[in-house]
């Protein structure tokens, strides 16, 4: 339709729109609306003939460029797969002992270690390996189960209590549930830990607990309570606590014997990891 409806007012011609008595006057869109328009269509050309762009079919166009972000991925992975190889190799071949002493390889353990421990073992030793009740802190230099690299990393290998069939294992009786000893026996023993580890106790208690601690509990945590990394019992003497040193703890864990439980990493881990692994908790506790 053509119109020459000029619009008295402005002298602009009008579309020929209108809405309500309100006519549209057919002015030019501005220029610089105009120019970044074709600019934007300019760029579209390009970017499609340099990028991939348009789904086909069978794939898609490439561009003239071919990039490809997953492509570049798989190249840098490709490479740093390659420098971890020859990394993660040494650490399979040389000793926990060897790793500790080459300042590049123990570099390169204590970086893989800190990210494996992140992700799968703060859940239960805390962020660091700060320990909680019934998880021990890994960063003192008290151990259950012994803390020569050597031991860390057969505990790593084999778990505790794990089902594993060299699993690191030892039950303590629970001497009260199963009536092994009397409730009062129970008591008195209470009374006993507690003076084993420097404290006040009840000496009459304390007294009577002496033989059947001997009889009872010193198999596995020594005829002083200084206890056996043979068989993960705590040392009852210091002020290291796995499940608290209140009485009722303490009173809680002769009659029950909670058992603590971690899994087996072999087959989770490669060795390199492990052996990673095994570094940087040792490093982490007094390196000692
Ligand atoms: C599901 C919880 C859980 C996870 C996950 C876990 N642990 Fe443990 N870990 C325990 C418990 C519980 C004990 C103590 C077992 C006991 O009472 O003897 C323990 C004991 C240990 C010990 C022995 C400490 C000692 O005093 O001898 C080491 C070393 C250890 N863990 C390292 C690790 C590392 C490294 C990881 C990660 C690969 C890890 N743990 C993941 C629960 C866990
Ligand atoms: C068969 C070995 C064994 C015998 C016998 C045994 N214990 Fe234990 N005891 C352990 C083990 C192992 C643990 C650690 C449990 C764990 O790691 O979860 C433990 C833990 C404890 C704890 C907790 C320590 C802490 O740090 O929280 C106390 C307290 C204790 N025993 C007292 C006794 C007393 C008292 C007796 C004797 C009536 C006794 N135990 C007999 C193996 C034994």
């Amino acid at each position: 339709m053509v119109h020459n409806d000029k619009d008295e007012v402005t002298g602009i011609n009008t579309t020929g729109h209108e809405w309500d008595g309100i006519r549209e006057l057919d002015n030019p869109l501005p220029r610089w609306w105009l120019w970044i328009f074709y600019a934007c269509i300019a760029f579209a050309i390009g970017y499609w003939i340099l990028m991939p762009a348009w789904p086909g079919l069978h794939g898609y166009t490439h561009g003239l460029l071919a990039k490809s972000d997953r492509a570049q991925v798989a190249v840098e992975l490709k490479a740093l797969r390659a420098q971890r190889g020859a990394e993660g190799a040494s650490l399979v071949n040389a000793s926990l002992e060897q790793i500790e002493a080459d300042p590049k390889l123990q570099a390169y353990a204590l970086a893989a270690g800190a990210s494996v421990f992140g992700d799968n073992c703060a859940t239960c030793h805390g962020a660091g390996g700060g320990g909680g009740k019934g998880y021990p802190n890994l960063r003192d230099d008290v151990w259950l189960w012994g803390g020569t690299p050597e031991d860390i990393e057969h505990t790593l290998r084999v778990g505790i209590r794990s089902g594993h069939p060299n699993a690191r294992m030892s039950q303590m009786p629970a001497f009260g549930r199963d009536q092994i000893v009397t409730p009062d026996q129970v008591n008195d023993l209470t009374e006993y830990v507690v003076a084993l580890s420097h404290r006040k106790a009840n000496a009459a208690a304390v007294a009577r607990a002496a033989p059947v601690f001997q009889a009872q509990c010193s198999v596995c945590h020594g005829p002083a309570g200084l206890g056996n990394q043979a068989v993960g019992a705590p040392n009852l003497t210091d002020r290291d606590w796995l499940y608290g040193s209140d009485r009722a703890s303490i009173h809680s864990q002769i009659w029950n014997a909670r058992g603590g439980v971690m899994p087996t990493w072999e087959k989770r881990f490669d060795t390199a990891t492990i052996k990673a692994l095994a570094v940087y908790v040792h490093a982490n506790a007094s390196g000692k």
